[in-house]
């Protein structure tokens, strides 16, 4: 269990990876577009980061710490997601992505991944 628990993990950092990557591609040499990598990215953190969410594969008692953390991830991933859905939107119709709204994708992208790492 603990070991499922790990390689769940490990698929959660390569949905970060892609996420993050794409985006750092994107913001260095790239055209500041929205992706469909980062979608896939998001996707894939998302959905492992509601499988980690359960406490299952750990020998600790979650305490309100642990839930107050993942709710926080939570709504930053919808914010994320919510951000690129209105970018995207908006590259379809011909317009750019303005500067703030993609940085600040990246910046969330970033902070979900210090919450995991450093909150415990
Ligand atoms: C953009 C979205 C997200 C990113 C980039 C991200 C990134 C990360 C990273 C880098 C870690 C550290 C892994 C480690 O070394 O232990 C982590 C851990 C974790 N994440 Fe996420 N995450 C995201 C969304 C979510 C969501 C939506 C949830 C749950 C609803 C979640 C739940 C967790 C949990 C439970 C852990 C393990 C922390 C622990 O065991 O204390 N993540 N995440």
């Amino acid at each position: 269990m603990q070991t499922l628990r790990e390689i769940v993990v490990f698929i959660h950092l390569i949905g970060f990876a892609t996420l993050f990557g794409a985006w750092l591609a994107q913001a260095f040499g790239g055209k500041r577009q929205f992706t469909q990598l980062m979608n896939i990215g998001l996707a894939i953190a998302g959905v492992a980061g509601l499988a980690l969410a359960a406490p299952w594969g750990i020998d600790w008692t979650p305490g309100m710490s642990f839930y107050i953390k993942i709710t926080v991830k939570l709504v930053v991933l919808i914010i994320i997601g919510a951000l690129l859905g209105i970018g995207m939107g908006r590259q379809k119709r011909g317009e750019t992505v303005p500067g703030g709204m993609f940085w600040t994708v990246g910046i969330l992208a970033l902070l979900n991944a210090g919450l995991g790492f450093f909150w415990h």
